[in-house]
């Protein structure tokens, strides 16, 4: 039987192929002890397809990026491409993908286990029980703006150029997905910008304002200056709930976000297009950490963001609310007993494998639906 899950897989550089394939496991399991089955197939990106095939993405990957129900992304990047021109580096084929699927929501979870609270920089009762969500806009913004470039002012000087740019409409479909997510939340948007310094920023606030008085009046908006927000991130961050902001604010913030959960390696992200008449939508998943070539090959990274990205694949774009619960549940448990990489572990803990980590989610998947 052809399979309606078409998943195309692109583990990319450093420890986004190590991660990865702890993921192809939980699909296997999932194939064999339950009546789904995937359509995956498996491409390369980043510096890997810029190695193989002169390119950080090729024509026929985004083609069947297009095609696919949802690509599950590792991560790219490495000093070995410093020196390769921009628009074939390696991050290119991200902003590609993103660009050509036009995802221009992109969810990033920060949410901290209550195993992992003193794993935390911050004080265990600042972040304990903290879920918020960060919405950065995706497709926009500085990222794409133009004109960008450097240019000769005269023989000593050049100047560089990039431009934050945004229209009306692209605001007000990303502050749409905000004040829905909120309405299935606690009701409460936190849209960031820096309209003190920045005409888009000023522009996004009032565009944000309208949208609100016009259609989600149930809903609280507060607006805050982008460094207010980096601030009160680390001071209070369970005043927040979905946080929504553009391209590079998102990018900072969520980084940020992440920390508060203990490791970087603890956050997952999903990136959805525009939903079609058919009810279809492009959705990309990924962990929000890099390919992080410092640590790659050595079976020490953590794979539960890009486990818990595919738990946001499994909801999102397969509407398979259950399983991607019980992957969570799998995770939660797992860090109750102790089983801790060598990101989130403490000083006095032992740290286990990459691999170990896969397998253990695999084995309390096992117990969880008593198999
Ligand atoms: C992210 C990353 C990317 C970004 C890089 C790798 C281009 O930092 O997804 O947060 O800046 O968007
Ligand atoms: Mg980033």
């Amino acid at each position: 039987m052809q399979s309606n899950k078409k998943i195309l897989v692109l583990p990319g550089d450093g420890i986004g192929k190590e991660v990865m394939s702890e993921v192809l496991n939980i699909i296997n399991w999932m194939e064999k002890t339950k009546t789904v089955s995937f359509d995956v197939s498996e491409r390369l990106v980043g510096g890997a397809a810029y190695d193989k095939e002169g390119n950080s993405i090729s024509d026929e990957t985004m083609q069947e990026a297009i095609n696919s129900d949802a690509v599950l992304f590792g991560a790219v990047g490495g000093s070995k491409w410093d020196n390769v021109e921009r628009s074939k580096r390696p991050e290119a084929a991200l902003l590609r993908l993103r660009k050509e699927l036009d995802l221009f929501a992109n969810l990033r979870p920060a949410v901290v286990f209550d195993a992992l609270a003193n794993s935390s920089s911050l004080k265990l009762e600042v972040v304990k029980g903290l879920d918020i969500l960060i919405l950065r806009e995706l497709t926009s913004g500085v990222y794409f703006g133009k004109p960008r470039g450097i240019k000769k002012i005269n023989d000593n000087e050049e100047k560089a150029i990039d431009t934050q740019s945004y229209t009306t409409s692209e605001i007000v479909r990303i502050g749409n997905v905000a004040f829905d997510l909120a309405n299935k939340r606690s009701k409460k948007v936190f849209s960031v910008e820096k309209s003190n310094v920045m005409e888009s920023g000023l522009f996004w606030r009032n565009v944000i304002s309208d949208l609100h008085k016009k259609k989600y009046k149930e809903i609280e908006l507060q607006h805050m200056l982008a460094d207010n927000c980096a601030m009160q991130l680390v001071r209070d961050p369970k005043q927040f709930d979905v946080i929504l902001t553009d391209n590079l604010f998102g990018d900072l913030l969520s980084d940020i976000a992440a920390m508060l959960t203990g490791s970087l390696g603890m956050l997952p992200s999903a990136s959805l297009g525009e939903i079609d008449q058919n009810g279809n939508r492009s959705a990309m998943y990924e962990p929000v950490h890099g390919s992080a070539p410092d640590i790659e090959g050595r079976n020490i990274a953590n794979p539960l963001a890009m486990i818990m990205s595919f738990a946001m694949m499994l909801k999102y774009s397969f509407d398979m609310k259950e399983d991607s619960e019980l992957i969570e549940k799998a995770i939660q448990n797992v860090l109750n007993k102790g089983m801790r990489t060598a990101d989130i572990k403490n000083n006095n803990e032992n740290a286990v494998s990459t691999k170990q980590m896969g397998q253990a989610v695999i084995a309390e998947l096992n117990i969880l639906s008593g198999k």
